[in-house]
C-alpha cells in the first residue's frame, strides 16, 4: 500500500499521534503538510519547532513535507494550511483532522474561554480545514478525511464535558460528510484512539502507556487514507494494536396508540430500553475506563 503521487495534511502533526500518522504516510510517498500551532496542551503559545522537526524528520529519512504553523481554530488558519498543500505540491488526496488540545474541568466549574477554545481547534477546527480542502477534494472526485474523535465523546468522561461535546460533534460532522462527499469519491471516517501522548501521560499508569504508542493507531489511518479503502462513515476504535468498529445502534423499540401518555411509555421503558445486540458477538461499551478495559483485555495485557 503507498500514497505516491498523494497529497496529506495531518493537523496537529507536531508530536504524538499526528507526527506518527505524518511520517507514516510520509514513509510510503504521500507528501505531506506536517501542521502544528507548536503550543502547549491548553491551547496556549505557538511556535514554529515541533512541525519544523516532524518535517526534518521526513526530509532526513527520504520524503517530502513542508510545515505550516497555522492554528485549526480559526477560518483563516483552515484556508492557510490547505493553501499550504496547494502551493508546494498542488493538490489535496487526504485530510487527518487530529489537532487538539485539553481544557479539563468539571461542568459545574467551567468557564467560557475553557468551553470556546476547545470547541473552536476539535469541532470547528474539522471544520475548518475541510471546509477548504473540500472544493479541492470534490474537483478531483477524490478525497480521504480521516477525523479524530475520543472515547469521551463517545460515552463521556468525568471533567471533558467540553471535549465531549466537541469530539461527538466531529463523529456527527463525519457521517454528513460521507453521505455529501459519496458521490464525489470523497470517504470520512472517523477514530477514537487511545495512545500515549502528552496527552494522556499522566491519566496512565507507565505500564499501560508503553503498549499504547501512537505508532500503533496509524497503520489504521494509513489503511483509511489508501485509495483501496472505499469504506465510509464508520467509527473505529483503536489503541495498542487493537482496533475495533464502534457502532451507534437502535432497539426494537416500542409502539404506542394514538393518545398514548407518560405512563404508558413508563409501562413499557423496558422495552425501549431494550437492545438485543447480535449473537452475542456486539457489547456495549460504558466509558473511557472500559474502552481501554477492552483493548487491555484484547491484548492479554497483565499488571504485577
Ligand atoms: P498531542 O497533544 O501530542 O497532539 C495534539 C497536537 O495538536 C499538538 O502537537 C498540538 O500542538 C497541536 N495543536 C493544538 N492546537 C492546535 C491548533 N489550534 N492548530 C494546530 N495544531 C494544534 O496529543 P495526541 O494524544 O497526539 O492527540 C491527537 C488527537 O487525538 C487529538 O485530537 C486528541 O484529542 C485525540 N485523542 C487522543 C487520545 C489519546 O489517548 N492520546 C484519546 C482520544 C483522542
Amino acid at each position: 500500500m503507498d500514497y505516491d503521487g498523494r497529497v496529506a495534511i495531518v493537523t496537529g502533526a507536531g508530536g504524538g499521534l499526528g507526527r506518527s500518522h505524518a511520517l507514516l504516510l510520509a514513509s510510503r510517498g504521500a507528501k505531506v503538510v506536517v501542521n502544528d500551532l507548536g503550543g502547549s496542551r491548553d491551547g496556549s503559545g505557538a511556535g514554529s519547532e515541533m512541525a519544523d522537526q516532524v518535517v526534518q524528520e521526513i526530509v532526513a529519512a527520504g520524503g517530502e513535507a513542508v510545515a505550516n504553523y497555522d492554528s485549526v481554530a480559526e477560518w483563516e488558519g483552515g484556508e492557510s494550511i490547505v493553501q499550504s498543500a496547494i502551493d508546494a505540491f498542488g493538490r489535496v488526496d487526504i485530510l487527518v483532522n487530529n489537532a487538539g488540545i485539553l481544557r479539563d474541568v468539571s461542568f459545574a466549574k467551567m468557564e467560557p474561554a475553557q468551553l470556546d477554545l476547545v470547541l473552536k481547534v476539535h469541532l470547528y477546527g474539522g471544520f475548518h480545514v475541510t471546509k477548504a480542502a473540500w472544493p479541492h477534494m470534490r474537483e478531483a472526485n477524490y478525497g480521504r478525511i480521516i477525523n479524530t474523535t475520543s472515547g469521551s465523546g463517545l460515552y463521556g468522561n468525568f471533567g471533558q464535558s467540553n471535549y465531549s461535546a466537541a469530539k461527538l460533534g466531529l463523529v456527527g460532522l463525519t457521517r454528513t460528510l460521507a453521505i455529501e462527499g459519496q458521490k464525489y469519491g470523497i470517504t470520512a471516517n472517523v477514530i477514537a484512539p487511545i495512545a500515549a501522548s502528552r496527552m494522556t501521560e499522566d491519566v496512565m499508569p507507565p505500564q499501560l502507556l508503553e503498549v499504547l504508542e501512537p505508532e500503533n493507531v496509524s497503520p489504521l489511518i494509513g489503511y483509511l487514507a489508501s485509495e483501496g479503502c472505499t469504506e465510509t462513515g464508520k467509527i473505529y476504535s483503536v489503541g495498542g494494536g487493537y482496533i475495533a468498529r464502534v457502532a451507534i445502534v437502535e432497539g426494537t423499540g416500542a409502539t404506542f396508540e394514538d393518545g398514548f401518555g407518560p405512563e404508558d411509555v413508563a409501562a413499557k421503558f423496558d422495552e425501549i430500553s431494550t437492545v438485543p445486540l447480535g449473537e452475542g458477538n456486539a457489547e456495549f461499551t460504558n466509558g473511557v475506563m472500559e474502552q481501554t478495559g477492552k483493548i487491555v483485555t484484547a491484548l492479554g495485557i497483565t499488571f504485577d
